[in-house]
Parts: C-alpha cells; sequence; structure tokens
C-alpha cells in the first residue's frame, strides 16, 4: 500500500514537473547567450534542466567548451556554438586549423547536437578593438565555413559573425539613410555577399540600453517599446522605438550592399539591471516586457514585418565581464549569478507578472559575511589600498552612481567591497583580515536595496583567481595608478 501511494505520488510529481514544459508550447520562440564569464560557474545540466522548464530551445554561447556543450547533447536544442576574436588569426592562418576546429568541436557530437550556427568572431569590428581584426575575420569566416561544408553539414550549420550595430550608420539618424561605416564598407560588402551565397544570416547585437547610456541627449522613451516618441522615416514610415529603427537602418544598408533580401537574426538584445543609472530591474523589465509582446506578436519591423529571431542577452550576471565599457557589463543577465530571476517575465509575451524557474540544486556557501571592523584602527593609513585590492578582482560594480549599493554610508562601503572579495575566494579565512580591518561575521550585511551576497558553491570549471593571482592582479593596479 505505502509502495502504491509512493508511487502515486511519484506520477502526481511528474504530473506537475511535466506541465511547464506543456505550457512551453506558447512559449515565445526566443533564444538567450550563455556566457561564461563567471568566477562560479553552475553546473551546465543544472542550467539545462531550467530552460528546458521555462521553454527556452535556442541557446548562444559564446564558445566551444564541451562542459557546458556536453549538457545539450540529446536535447533537441538549438545551439549557435562561438569562437573568440582571439582565434581568429588561427582559424585565418590555415584551412587545417580551421578543419581540426570543425572537428574537435562539431563533428565530435555527430547529430546529437542540433547546432544551427557557428559564430566565427564576436563583435570583431567594434571601434574599441582599432581595426586589430579587421584583416583576419573575412578568412576566418571562409575556413570555417568550408571545413563544415567538407564535414558534410554545410548545409544545416552556418559560419555567422555576430557583429555591433555600430558597423552601420545613418548620417541623419532615419533608418533610410542606412550604410555601411565607411571605413569598413568594402569588407562589409565581401562578407555580406559571402553570407548570402552560402544561406546564412547576418547576426546583429542592437542595444537601445547603450543608445541611451551613451547620449544624454537620446530620447529616453525611445528606448523602449511602449514610449511615445516617434520619427517619421521617407515613404511615410514611423518608428515608435529604437530597436525597429536600428534593424530597418541594417535592411537599408544590406540592401545598398546588394542584398536586400539576406536573412537578420538579433544575436543579443537586453537591458543590464545594476551599473549604471538607467540599468534597474524596473527598466529592464519594461524593455523586456515590450521585447516579449512584440516577439509574441510577430509583428516584426516596418521593412521586415513578420517574426524576428531574437537571442536575449543575458542568462546570468556575469562578475568576469571586463567593465572597459562601463559597470553595467557585470549585470546583463535575466536571471542573478545564482540562477534566480530578477523580476517578472513572460515568456509567453502576454505580460503576465510570472517569474522564470530558477536553476534548481544551486549550492551556496555558509551565510557569512567580510566586514569592516569598527574596533580595528587604521593608524598607518591602509585603508585605502586595502580596498582597491578587493575591488581589483572582487566586484565593486554596485557601489558607483545610480547603482544599487550607491547609498551606503562610508564603512558600509569599505564592508561591501571587503565582501565580494571574500566571497570570491570562497569565503577563505585569510581572504577576510585585510591588514585586521576586516572581520567575519555571520550577521546579514545586505542593506534595503543592497545585497551582499553569498557566492555558491562553484560546480568547476573556470577557478576562481588564486589569492597569489590577486595579489599580483593588485600590486599590478598599485604600479598603474
Ligand atoms: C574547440 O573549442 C574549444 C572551446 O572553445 C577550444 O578551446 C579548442 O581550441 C577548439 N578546438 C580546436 C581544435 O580548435
Ligand atoms: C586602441 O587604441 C587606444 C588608443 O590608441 C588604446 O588606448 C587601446 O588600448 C587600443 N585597444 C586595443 C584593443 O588595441
Ligand atoms: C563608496 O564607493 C564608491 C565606489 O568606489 C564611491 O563612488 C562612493 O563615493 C563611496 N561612498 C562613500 C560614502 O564613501
Ligand atoms: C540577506 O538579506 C537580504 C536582504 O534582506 C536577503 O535578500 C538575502 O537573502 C539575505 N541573505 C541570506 C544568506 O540570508
Amino acid at each position: 500500500m505505502a509502495r502504491l501511494l509512493r508511487l502515486l505520488a511519484g506520477a502526481a510529481v511528474l504530473l506537475l514537473a511535466a506541465s511547464p514544459a506543456m505550457a512551453g508550447t506558447s512559449v515565445v520562440d526566443v533564444g538567450v547567450n550563455w556566457g561564461s564569464q563567471l568566477s562560479h560557474p553552475m553546473l551546465p545540466s543544472s542550467v539545462v534542466k531550467m530552460l528546458k522548464t521555462n521553454g527556452i530551445s535556442k541557446v548562444k554561447m559564446f564558445d566551444a567548451d564541451p562542459w557546458p556543450v556536453g549538457a545539450l547533447v540529446d536535447l533537441g536544442m538549438e545551439v549557435m556554438l562561438g569562437i573568440p576574436n582571439d582565434m581568429l588569426e588561427t582559424m585565418s592562418g590555415s584551412y587545417g586549423n580551421a578543419k581540426d576546429w570543425v572537428k574537435e568541436n562539431v563533428t565530435v557530437y555527430g547529430n546529437k547536437l542540433k547546432l544551427k550556427y557557428v559564430a566565427v568572431g564576436n563583435e570583431p569590428f567594434l571601434k574599441a578593438y582599432n581595426g586589430s581584426f579587421m584583416k583576419t575575420m573575412f578568412p576566418a569566416l571562409k575556413n570555417i565555413q568550408k571545413a563544415l561544408d567538407e564535414a558534410g553539414v554545410g548545409g544545416t550549420v552556418k559560419a555567422v559573425v555576430p557583429l555591433n550595430a555600430d558597423v552601420y550608420v545613418s548620417p541623419d539618424d532615419k533608418p533610410s539613410s542606412g550604410a555601411f561605416r565607411p571605413d569598413i564598407d568594402d569588407l562589409m560588402t565581401d562578407i555580406v555577399k559571402f553570407l548570402h551565397d552560402h544561406g546564412a544570416p547576418f547576426v546583429v547585437n542592437i542595444y537601445p540600453f547603450l543608445s541611451l547610456a551613451l547620449s544624454d541627449h537620446f530620447p529616453f522613451e525611445f528606448a523602449f517599446f511602449d514610449g511615445g516618441k516617434n520619427i517619421q522615416d521617407k515613404g511615410g514610415i514611423s518608428y515608435s522605438n529604437v530597436f525597429d529603427a536600428n534593424y530597418d537602418t541594417l535592411v537599408h544598408a544590406l540592401k545598398k550592399a546588394g542584398v536586400p533580401n539576406l536573412k537578420i537574426v538579433v544575436g543579443e538584445a537586453g537591458w543590464p539591471t545594476d551599473g549604471d543609472k538607467n540599468a534597474n530591474v524596473k527598466l529592464a523589465k519594461r524593455f523586456y516586457d515590450g521585447l516579449m509582446k512584440k516577439l509574441a506578436k510577430n509583428e516584426g519591423t516596418p521593412l521586415r514585418p513578420g517574426k524576428l529571431e531574437v537571442y536575449l542577452f543575458g542568462l546570468f550576471d556575469e562578475d568576469q565581464k571586463s567593465i572597459a565599457p562601463g559597470d553595467f557589463e557585470r549585470h546583463w543577465g535575466i536571471l542573478t549569478y545564482d540562477g534566480k530571476p530578477k523580476f517578472p517575465m513572460d515568456l509567453s509575451g502576454q505580460g503576465h507578472d510570472k517569474l522564470l524557474s530558477p536553476v534548481p540544486d544551486v549550492q551556496y556557501l555558509p551565510s557569512q559575511w567580510c566586514v569592516f571592523d569598527d574596533k580595528a584602527k587604521d593608524q598607518s593609513g591602509k585603508l585605502p589600498g586595502n580596498i582597491q585590492y578587493a575591488c581589483a578582482s572582487g566586484d565593486c560594480t554596485a557601489l558607483g552612481y545610480g547603482s544599487s549599493c550607491n547609498g551606503l554610508d562610508e564603512k558600509s562601503n569599505i564592508s561591501y567591497a571587503f565582501n565580494m572579495y571574500f566571497q570570491m575566494q570562497d569565503q577563505d579565512v585569510r581572504a577576510c583580515d585585510f591588514d585586521g580591518l576586516a572581520k567575519i561575521t555571520d550577521k546579514n550585511a545586505s542593506t534595503r536595496g543592497c545585497l551582499f551576497p553569498i557566492q555558491i558553491i562553484s560546480a568547476g570549471g573556470r577557478a576562481a583567481p588564486a589569492l597569489w593571482w590577486a595579489a599580483l592582479l593588485a600590486f599590478a593596479v598599485m604600479l598603474v595608478v
């Protein structure tokens, strides 16, 4: 009898577990960018469970690390793998290298992996790269596509190049004047013709948030999909949001380059939640609500009505990302560093206040924090150096102007920096000393609106930087300053 009950209970659990997947049929067909620049990654198999539960069936990655890719095998999820910019030279230099990449990272999975795209490079023509990848990009793309073709998968797997929207311009801010940036016009024209000839799409990253962050004159409402602002273009076309205007600027640029029908995939679209005055949960929710509704309606843009293919950026906050572009870089996740939803997001596009399911089975370090020790005396002025040391490898991006922890008093500010470092170092007691200025406490140091996080137990992969490495980094920072 007890056995029967257990079986019945088991069946009930199965039914319950199945329901989100069934709801999945009405989920918008949207992809996610699964980045790996976290000091403490979660188990890929748990991440994949979360994706399935939420009905997300398309994943884009920035490399081809077999650890997460292995978790996607046999699931039928559509995958885009990536080749980082620093491998472009290798891939362009010899066809053999491209062949090896395809062999080791594509062929090896056979048809167990539903691979659709290989992203060759990531935003390689960004102005910040000073043209470093100008010579290697196109040859690398050609070599990879050729290797895919020769491996017999070129019919279904396409080599693409995710590009930032700064590869095209419109001098008068009207989509109809869209054209490729003059310094790369010839190269872009060759690339888009190649993509066209091989049945590959143009992958573009579109960021209304950056339009807003980069210019104080940018009309705020135009960054969202429910704003009041409109701009008029030729032929009586009216744009009510910068996403559509940007996308159609690309459509015009493609037309000018001679490939008017080239398919477009939005490789990244999203909104960060911290690290800038316009990066918060409220505005991120507003952006995603509008985007999801738009995608659910299959309305497309004025020039390309119909279904849009979009990958959200990104899945998680990544504490190892470079903050050269801004503190917000580490806060793009629709989920937190520990896999929890930050705000309601209705993937069915109906605008309901639903939360995504979190990543299951995440384990935490003990509930303890490293804070500034009130009783300590900083007689020899060691505090500034210690804060700098903590922030050089710990993540202090929530402390700046407009960020969630900007309102802290001076002591809490110091505690925040100390704690982030301590957690990053897996709560190693030696990482909470700071010349005797710090102490460990089990009293939650969080304040209203400012979370002092407890780090998770890393599932492996990229290890947290060792203490000596952090010391070296801090030393280098001191030399520079
Ligand atoms: C396959 O991809 C991995 C992860 O991106 C990379 O480290 C490795 O070098 C690639 N293999 C080859 C042969 O290029
Ligand atoms: C690009 O050039 C600027 C200014 O000359 C320099 O500061 C920056 O480090 C360079 N970036 C790269 C990626 O080479
Ligand atoms: C806290 O730290 C941030 C970042 O270093 C700084 O901008 C801010 O002024 C500090 N606040 C106080 C009260 O010291
Ligand atoms: C600490 O407090 C914050 C804010 O109240 C809360 O969100 C967080 O979960 C708490 N952390 C722990 C480990 O209890």
